[in-house]
């Protein structure tokens, strides 16, 4: 198996830089974007990026492992966890919990732990915690769609949100299990909802490729969009360095309702979403993964002509009906809830906010349908490192 040793940077005489495997890629600068593009080179961060990329991408040492954590098989499994702080509890047991986090997602029976974990605070919080607030925060207001009136975006009332993310069920199970258990005395238990999701090989249960146009190419793409890389101009700017490496996180629950959906011809399903349900094929310019290929033009409010933004989307399937006891089927029920977690980090909360107010048609006049497959009950929330 290939390792960091055989893309060693080789420098000429005349500084002309080539690499160990035997690409000539001119500059350092370039040859850390090679070594980045080897996505799967062993050995792995717990975050899944390869540690080589850590090396070229130092900032992607700033945000907790959550944020950045690759979308790939082997971390296939998540748990997303939301709760509401307690009236007059001291934050003094948060603090202990919050220790927690960085160790958290990895079984860690080989000796090498891949999973690991995100916690983001509400603007409420961060206040009951004495943390400064960094001033593009707000708490989420309910959207409206553009042209009926009707709510798409309900406001959130949560104050937490722990992302956990694993390679076994049991990982993020137990990992979601020792932050509450640590947690338990600031947190109204009323309030806490744990929903698991799987990956279901990529696909949103629709049937739709999902991540697709995803900034998961390399971990240089994904710290650019997804976390604040400087504080001065960085959209997380408190005036002092504490919020870099952090993140702006949109979260939603979609319930799906998969049988209207599904009596859609796929023709109409196609134009929901502006990506061709039934062709697959290599994506053109980019790292070649299969996609439904993109439809040219948007057709009456497409989703992908609507949710553009600069975010790293980490969204996985779920399915309540399963949780008894196979919960990583993707087998859809009859009864119970399924649909999408969404989850998205971004380095600004205007690309989460302009995107969702877009959905709602509240720039063209147009409400993008695939929203309307769903309900939805979201939280904005910084991820603090
Ligand atoms: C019912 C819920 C949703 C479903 C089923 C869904 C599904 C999809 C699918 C199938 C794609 C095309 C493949 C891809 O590029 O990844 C996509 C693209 C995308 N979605 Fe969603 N999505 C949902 C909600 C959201 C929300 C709430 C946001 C934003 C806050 C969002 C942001 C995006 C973005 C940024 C893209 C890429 C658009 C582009 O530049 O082409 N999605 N989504």
């Amino acid at each position: 198996m290939a390792g960091a040793q055989d893309h060693a940077a080789v420098v000429s005489d005349d500084g002309f830089v080539s690499c160990a495997c035997g690409i000539r890629v001119g500059s350092p600068y370039f040859h850390a974007l090679h070594c980045e593009e080897q996505a799967t080179l062993p050995p792995h961060d717990r975050s899944g990026w390869p540690e080589l990329s850590f090396r070229t991408v130092p900032a992607a040492r700033w945000p907790q492992g959550g944020a950045i954590a690759r979308n790939c098989a082997g971390l296939g499994c998540t748990e997303y966890t939301v709760a509401r702080l307690l009236h007059g509890a001291t934050p003094a047991s948060l603090r202990t919990a919050i220790a927690l986090v960085p160790s958290l997602g990895g079984a860690g029976s080989d000796g090498h732990a891949l999973g690991t974990a995100m916690l983001a605070f509400s603007a409420g919080a961060l206040a009951r915690m004495g943390w400064p607030c960094p001033p593009e925060m707000r708490a989420f207001d309910e959207k409206r769609a553009g042209d009926t009136g009707s709510i798409v975006f309900p406001a959130g009332t949560n104050d937490l949100l722990l992302f956990c993310k694993s390679a076994t069920p049991e990982a993020a199970a137990a990992s979601t299990a020792s932050f509450l258990a640590a947690a338990a005395p600031a947190l109204d238990s009323s309030s806490v909802v744990t929903t698991v999701g799987f990956h279901n090989g990529g696909r949103d249960l629709t049937g739709f490729i999902d991540g697709t146009q995803n900034p998961d190419t390399s971990l240089r793409t994904v710290v650019a969009q997804a976390t604040a890389t400087t504080a001065a101009g960085g959209a997380v700017s408190t005036g002092s360095s504490s919020y870099l490496g952090s993140s702006f996180v949109f979260v939603s629950k979609f319930v799906h309702d998969l049988s209207s959906f599904r009596a859609l011809c796929p023709h109409k399903q196609s134009e929901v979403i502006g990506r061709e349900l039934q062709r697959e094929q290599p994506q053109k310019g980019s790292d070649g993964r299969i996609e439904n290929p993109k439809i040219g033009r948007d057709l009456n409010g497409s989703h992908v002509y609507r949710a553009w933004g600069e975010m790293y989307r980490q969204s996985m399937a779920f399915s309540e009906k399963n949780q008894a006891g196979t919960i990583y089927s993707t087998e859809a029920g009859e009864q119970g809830k399924e649909g999408l977690l969404f989850l998205a980090c971004s380095h600004k909360l205007s690309e989460l906010d302009e995107a969702l107010d877009r959905m709602c048609g509240n720039e063209a006049g147009q409400y993008g349908e695939s929203l309307s497959l769903s309900v939805t009950a979201p939280l904005t929330a910084i991820n603090v490192r």
